[in-house]
């Protein structure tokens, strides 16, 4: 009896450990089997999923409403450009946008704000699913807020590359030589968040349909892409798996608002590289009927 009760608190830490030991593994193997499973796409499946509203005021509740208002309708007569005009316009363009590139090493170098505020601004002029608007743009530069935010990436993404997403999907990226160290978080000088949100409220707390709220956010997405590319600033498109609900929590953003992308954004570091990627030519995209 005197040997049992000697051995308890040492008998009590070693049930701990394996019982943690199992359940680390059962968690893993959860995975694991996931990623095994070929139907499973957790860059669909997961990226988008955002239990994170569960403790907070269920919106969900709430009665959607539609506003009912009388629009005035006005002319519109922007300007009409020469055919010649209109070509050289258009290869100019082309010239501009050939050169974008997704870019993973950014200068600390400081840009102005207002260019940040222009390009966001650019953005919000796209169209959206019955003119819902539905984005917010959230601009990070505060360092320390930019390293909860790598913290939180680089966790999420070491999960992905070794565990969550695969093989297939690990020897894809490889010819892009990324992996889960994200320093582009800490370094650029901003941070762009872009938040879908999934519906709207209106002054009267009612909610409000956004249609197609996600299409309408990526559509803004490539306007901001190409404003930045216009004024000579780099980004890296990136989409983080999994990592929605902490960083909406993080920025304080409301339940209804689910992260899409962010955007490290900055001058290109004076020693950045790309890989030498192709692009399809323009027979291989287009079709004329
Ligand atoms: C929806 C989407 C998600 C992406 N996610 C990532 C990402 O998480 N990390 C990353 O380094 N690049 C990401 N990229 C960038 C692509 O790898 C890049 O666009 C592609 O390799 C082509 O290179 P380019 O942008 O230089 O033309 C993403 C691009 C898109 C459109």
């Amino acid at each position: 009896m005197a040997l049992l009760s000697a051995l308890t608190p040492a008998l009590a830490a070693l049930l701990c450990v394996v019982i943690g030991f199992l359940f680390v593994k059962s968690k893993g193997s959860g995975v694991k089997s996931q990623a095994k499973n070929k139907d499973f796409r957790p860059w669909v499946d997961q990226d988008l999923q955002d239990n994170s509203n569960v403790l907070e005021k269920d919106d969900d509740d709430a009665e959607d409403y539609n506003e009912e208002e009388d629009i005035p309708h006005v002319p519109y007569s922007p300007p009409r450009y020469p055919e010649e005009t209109m070509a050289m316009r258009s290869q100019d363009f082309l010239s501009l946008m050939s050169q974008r590139r997704s870019v993973r090493f950014i200068s600390p170098e400081p840009v102005p704000r207002e260019v940040i505020d222009n390009v966001i601004h650019t953005a919000g002029t796209a169209p959206s699913g019955a003119h819902t608007e539905p984005w917010t743009f959230v601009v990070v530069s505060d360092p320390e807020t930019k390293h909860q935010i790598r913290l939180i990436v680089e966790e999420e993404e070491e999960v992905n590359y070794r565990k969550r997403m695969g093989d297939k999907w690990v020897q894809d990226l490889a010819r892009l030589k990324t992996n889960w160290i994200k320093e582009y978080l800490d370094v650029a000088p901003y941070l762009i968040l872009i938040f879908k949100q999934t519906y709207g409220i209106l002054p009267n707390g009612k909610k409000k349909t956004h249609y197609y709220n996600e299409i309408s956010v990526c559509i803004s997405c490539g306007i901001l892409l190409a404003a930045l590319q216009n004024v000579g600033l780099v980004t890296v498109t990136s989409t983080p798996l999994n990592c929605g609900p902490q960083l909406r929590l993080l920025l304080k953003r409301p339940a209804n608002e689910k992260l899409l992308m962010l955007l490290p954004v900055g001058y290109p570091a004076s020693d950045a590289t790309v890989p030498d990627l192709k692009r399809k030519p323009l027979d291989n995209i287009r079709v004329h009927i």
